[in-house]
């Protein structure tokens, strides 16, 4: 007994994350799946970032803001997919307890820079329709780089705050983490210290991090709404609509995925549908953004048009 103990204490340096099973004629097809959807993200997001950079009609805030997305999810895939591709194709699945802290940071800062772009996109977008006559005064070059450095630094900030204490935890349970990366309740499950406090300090910073700027997404939306219906022209209408329904689509995406996986209680949810969620939320949405919106607009695909002709050319 009391040996078990003192073994339960040593505290453990790596972890084994579980992922999807092992399966082992599942491991080449998820391998193979993921890469697929790794090389198409990349790429995708690539392309819509050369496209802004180099067209000149795109140097507008909206393609600005929607540019810097498409670096951030590229950097979001990087957190998650290599890692989870390497453990698939050399079927070793351990992870140190750094390394995965470090997982578990980049994400959190990540994540939360991609709420606060999304927030200054609707921002954006409540400018340009509900107060045309002051957009150009209110919305330009600096202001729209402000936006991005205030995203990227207060993500920064609070993930920084969260993660000191978690860098000083130590682990000692169970080895296992029933995930394929490391998100914060699963890894923080297995500490061997109380992690209460912990826990509150993150819900309050995730509050403001995810609420804060769902809130103001929201109201910037009413807003937007109440004013495109009170265009008598239904051609205006669609133009006016037609400006932010990329925008829109995105942020649908991306908070009802975020929402089922981080809010629908786990008890009564399958493990697996879970993790098929998790999927959705962190490696699907940063690959069909760009391809959102590319198709729902006319701008970027003109752009895309004449970028192809020029190369065949
Ligand atoms: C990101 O935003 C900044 C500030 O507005 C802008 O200058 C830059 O070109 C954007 N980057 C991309 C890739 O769109």
């Amino acid at each position: 007994m009391e040996k078990a103990e003192v073994r339960n204490q040593t505290p453990i340096l790596e972890f084994i994350l579980l992922g999807f099973g092992n399966d082992p004629e599942l491991q080449p097809l998820l391998f193979l799946l993921f890469l697929v959807i790794y090389i198409v993200t990349v790429a995708g997001n690539i392309l819509f970032v050369v496209l802004v950079v180099t067209n000149q009609h795109l140097h507008i805030p909206m393609y600005y803001l929607l540019g810097n997305l498409s670096c951030l999810e590229i950097c979001y895939t990087s957190a998650i997919l290599p890692q989870l591709l390497a453990s698939l194709l050399t079927g070793d699945r351990t992870i140190s307890v750094k390394g995965c802290i470090v997982q578990l940071y980049s994400f959190g800062i990540l994540t939360n820079t991609e709420y606060l772009l999304l927030t200054a996109m609707s921002y954006d977008r409540y400018l340009a329709i509900c107060n045309p006559l002051r957009y150009a005064a209110l919305m330009n070059g600096a202001v729209c780089w402000q936006l991005v450095a205030g995203s990227w630094i207060s993500s920064f900030v609070l993930s920084t705050i969260v993660n000191i204490f978690v860098f000083q935890l130590t682990f000692c349970d169970s080895k296992e983490i029933d995930h394929f990366f490391c998100d914060f309740s699963p890894m923080i499950k297995l500490s061997c210290v109380d992690t209460r406090t912990l826990e509150l300090l993150t819900f309050i910073i995730s509050v403001i991090g995810t609420f804060v700027p769902f809130l103001l997404t929201l109201t910037s939306y009413i807003c937007i709404i109440t004013t495109i219906l009170r265009i008598p022209s239904s051609i205006g209408r669609q133009k006016a609509f037609s400006t932010c329904s990329s925008h829109l689509i995105v942020l649908a995406v991306l908070h009802v995925t975020a929402l089922t996986v981080y809010v629908v209680p786990t008890a009564n949810v399958p493990k697996v549908l879970h993790k098929i969620f998790a999927v959705f939320y962190t490696v699907l949405t940063p690959m069909i953004n760009p391809v959102i919106y590319s198709l729902r607009n006319k701008e970027v695909n003109e752009s895309l048009r004449k970028s192809i002709l020029k190369l065949v050319a």
